[in-house]
């Protein structure tokens, strides 16, 4: 691992030898926010209609944090919370709603604010359910997309990164609730996952 990525560790003390390697840095994340944050500004500008982000908990959080704040449209910020794959690092396939969105949605421009799409089926039960509620209009932005695990029709229509299949955390991505605070992407030494 080079030195500009060790730095972000911070030393031994702060998951600094959990992590085999960096995948995103800081810095390549904050770049990507701006950058689909324009393209949903550019987008959404001429709208009349309210728009309405839609975040899942907890994943998406740190995200939806930076991508809320990097637009430059006024919109209501919106979280559900849907049950989880547990501390499993595969996917269980069951979707669950643990909280629902406060806002009517009905002829709403919605944005659904992803973290990682993985298998994909939190995302398709997402559309499917946001999509009954009749709203003008919904964009999927993505931070993440793994490959190969998707049903065939996911429609992402703004994508941070294509990523290799393997387990990450960071950014919001947790592995037993926790590294979901550290500011980059990195993959989990093997030990730490077989360990627990
Ligand atoms: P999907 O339904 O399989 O697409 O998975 C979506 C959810 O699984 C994400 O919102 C994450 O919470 C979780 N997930 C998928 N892959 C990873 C990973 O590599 N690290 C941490 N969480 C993940
Ligand atoms: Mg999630």
């Amino acid at each position: 691992m080079d030195a500009d990525l060790q730095n972000e560790f911070n030393g031994d003390e702060w998951y600094g030898n959990h992590i085999e390697r960096v995948i995103i840095s800081a810095d390549a994340i904050q770049e990507k926010v701006t950058e689909l944050a324009k393209r949903v500004s550019t987008d959404l500008a001429d709208s009349d209609d309210e728009i309405i982000l839609v975040g899942v908990f907890k994943g998406a959080v740190m995200f939806m944090a930076d991508f809320a704040r990097a637009l430059s449209v006024p919109v209501k910020m919106e979280f559900m919370a849907l049950s989880s794959y547990g501390d499993s690092t595969t996917s269980s396939g069951t979707v669950r709603i643990l909280k629902d969105i406060d806002s009517d949605i009905k002829d709403k421009n919605v944005v659904i604010v992803e973290d990682i799409i993985d298998s994909g089926l939190t995302l398709s039960w997402l559309l499917k359910y946001l999509e009954g509620q009749e709203p003008a209009s919904v964009t999927v932005v993505s931070m993440l997309r793994k490959p190969g695990m998707q049903h065939t029709d996911i429609p992402v229509d703004h994508l941070g990164f294509d990523i290799p299949n393997e387990f990450v955390v960071g950014y919001g991505l947790d592995f037993a609730e926790r590294y979901r605070e550290l500011p980059f992407v990195g993959v989990l030494k093997s030990e730490i996952h077989q360990n627990s």
